[in-house]
């Protein structure tokens, strides 16, 4: 039976007042650089934006960054249930703090990292590689910078090696944290950075070495096990025991899931820290990345401030204070969710060729 509801005028006559495309509201031209001196009912405001927005490409057939687009609904729905907590608020929100703890630690050991099973890890949530990178290189020149100090040397030129093919992440981090960046050039038919230029280059200004395993250009991995060999035999020749950073921000979720025998992470004793984008083959949102470090002593107690806003000491490492909850929140639910085996599934069918 199909039941005919019949308005009365004064009804109809509220539903037409109501109409958001016939309010003066959406007729008015909007004040564009300048706020608006009036408030606007909500619906009119959620529809001018909401069509404003329609003009963006559609983010399921955005392939520009290799960034996800799509998570299940379960999961949108936690970070929907997660959008008002900020991260910062440890005290308050211990359970979100305690699964970034938990993601930092499935992370490391997925890097092999050399910690025992009741040993704490060293690692933290970013809002993306970006600032991983940012953090991981500040713990190299601090380290540097100790260390030169102590032998009574000059350390205010300090260097890090890199292929011309990084990503434009560590050209920010030279440039804002004043650090020369010396590139391997690439070459014809050789588009990633050479170890053996990469350790020609090395001096004992070099902070730290950054190999990429999952070129941005290309998806290639750099040879990180002729590094850490080349790089170990100068380190014996000079006594400068330069370092190497492993940016992972794509392979770092791909490799240890399709090519488990590749020694490219912790296993190798060079690699102090390393990467990862949650955002790409992590399988979560924008906003998430991952920096986890060999050990306690590769990152400076003096860079890790304790914050006691509510109650009880919390250390913290990022660059920027408040932040949001749900990608991390996002991230443990993938790693719940689909553990090891669904993972290589999803890469398999994913990945760059
Ligand atoms: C190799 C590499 N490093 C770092 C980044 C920066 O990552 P994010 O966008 O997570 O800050 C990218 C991004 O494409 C990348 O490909």
């Amino acid at each position: 039976m199909v039941l005919t509801v019949v308005q009365s005028k004064e009804e109809a006559s509220s539903t037409f007042i109501n109409s958001i495309f016939a309010t003066r509201y959406v007729r008015d031209p909007l004040p564009r650089y300048r706020m608006p001196e009036n408030p606007i009912p909500k619906e009119v405001a959620y529809e001018i934006i909401h069509d404003e927005l329609l003009l963006d490409g559609n983010p399921r057939l955005n392939l520009a960054s290799f960034v996800t687009t799509w998570m299940e609904t379960e999961c949108d729905k936690l970070i929907m249930e997660s959008m008002n907590k900020n991260y910062v608020d440890m005290d308050e929100y211990p359970v979100t703090t305690e699964l970034q703890n938990r993601c930092v630690n499935m992370i490391a050991h997925l890097l092999n990292a050399p910690v025992g099973e009741k040993e704490t890890v060293v690692g933290v949530a970013t809002v993306g590689s970006s600032e991983a990178i940012m953090l991981a290189g500040l713990a190299f020149k601090r380290i540097w910078q100790k260390k030169r100090k102590a032998q009574g040397k000059p350390y205010d030129r300090p260097n890090i090696v890199t292929g011309s093919n990084v990503q434009v992440c560590w050209e920010k981090f030279a440039r804002y944290f004043e650090v020369e960046l010396k590139e391997v050039k690439l070459r014809e038919g050789y588009y990633v950075m050479d170890p053996v230029k990469a350790v020609e280059m090395v001096d004992e200004n070099t902070i730290c070495v950054a190999a990429i395993l999952g070129s941005t250009l290309t998806g290639e991995f750099e040879d990180v096990k002729l590094l850490n060999h080349l790089l170990m035999e100068k380190n014996k020749k000079t006594g400068w025991n330069t370092p190497i950073h492993v940016d992972a921000a794509s392979g770092g979720f791909i490799a240890p899931f399709l090519y488990p025998d590749l020694e490219w992470d912790f296993r190798l004793p060079l690699v102090k820290s390393i990467n990862v984008s949650g955002h790409k083959y992590g399988l979560v949102y924008a906003g998430i990345g991952w920096v986890i470090w060999r050990s306690k002593e590769d990152l400076p107690e003096e860079l890790i401030f304790h914050i006691n806003y509510l109650g009880s000491d919390q250390p913290t490492f990022t660059l920027n204070f408040s932040k949001g909850s749900s990608t991390i929140i996002a991230q443990y639910y993938q790693f719940l969710r689909m553990g090891f085996e669904v993972i290589i599934h999803v890469i398999n069918r994913y990945s760059l060729p």
